[in-house]
């Protein structure tokens, strides 16, 4: 399973390349607008920092926007995914991308109809939000698994990338279920290699290791 990381921090990007596993980066207006930092500015650093898939969302809600702001994200970088929405105008930008053969994340998926419809459009990604789905009250990993299922019943190549991820398993299930990639938090991502038990027994052992041996 591939992972993105969920940010426009460059410090929280930086750190996680630097573990040596990162795949790709989402970001979306907010995030951007959290960092108060020039919105195509970021963009373009973080695409020197990570060569993997970078979404860049656009602000246009109509069609004839989406596809102007698209090619301009488009031209940042060779990795820019253009993010839209997945509304009717977002389908329809999705469609003229794909023809263009330029990459586009489908964003805000809350119903598989959406995400089947963006797959006829030869989206590259589509990002149903687990997270906002668990949040009120319903079940955002049966989502990842209808979307699964119709994916693979037609033989769709869109890629699944669960988004809105809350914590480590949510990132647990989508690997069993198959999602194609998870995009997270660095805060979560900071969790994936924790576990009590690894470091009360390195401790252990280094204790062990002193007494038999010496050293500091
Ligand atoms: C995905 O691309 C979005 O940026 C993100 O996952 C939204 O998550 P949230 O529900 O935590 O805002």
């Amino acid at each position: 399973m591939e992972l993105y990381i969920d940010t426009a921090n460059l410090d929280e990007i930086k750190q996680a390349h630097d573990m040596g596993v990162l795949d790709g980066v989402t970001t979306n207006p907010s995030l951007i607008a959290k960092e108060g930092v020039d919105y195509n500015k970021r963009i373009t650093e973080i695409c020197e920092v990570v060569r993997g898939p970078v979404s860049a969302e656009v602000i246009a809600t109509e069609y004839d926007g989406m596809i102007a702001e698209g090619r301009v994200a488009a031209k940042i970088a060779d990795n820019i995914v253009v993010k839209l929405p997945c509304t009717v105008d977002g389908l329809r930008a999705c469609k003229t991308f794909a023809d263009e053969g330029v990459k586009t994340n489908l964003t805000l998926c809350f119903q598989p109809l959406q995400a089947m419809m963006v797959a006829k459009a030869g989206a590259f990604l589509v990002s149903p939000f687990i997270g906002r789905i668990d949040d009120i009250a319903e079940d955002g990993m049966e989502l990842i698994r209808q979307i699964r299922a119709i994916y693979d019943n037609f033989g769709f190549e869109t890629k699944v990338l669960a988004a809105s991820i809350r914590h480590p398993k949510h990132v647990v299930e989508c690997a069993l279920v198959g999602c194609d990639v998870v995009t997270v938090p660095f805060n979560v991502i900071q969790q994936f290699m924790q576990h009590p038990l690894t470091d009360n027994g390195l401790a252990k052992f280094l204790a062990d290791y002193k007494k038999a041996f010496g050293g500091s």
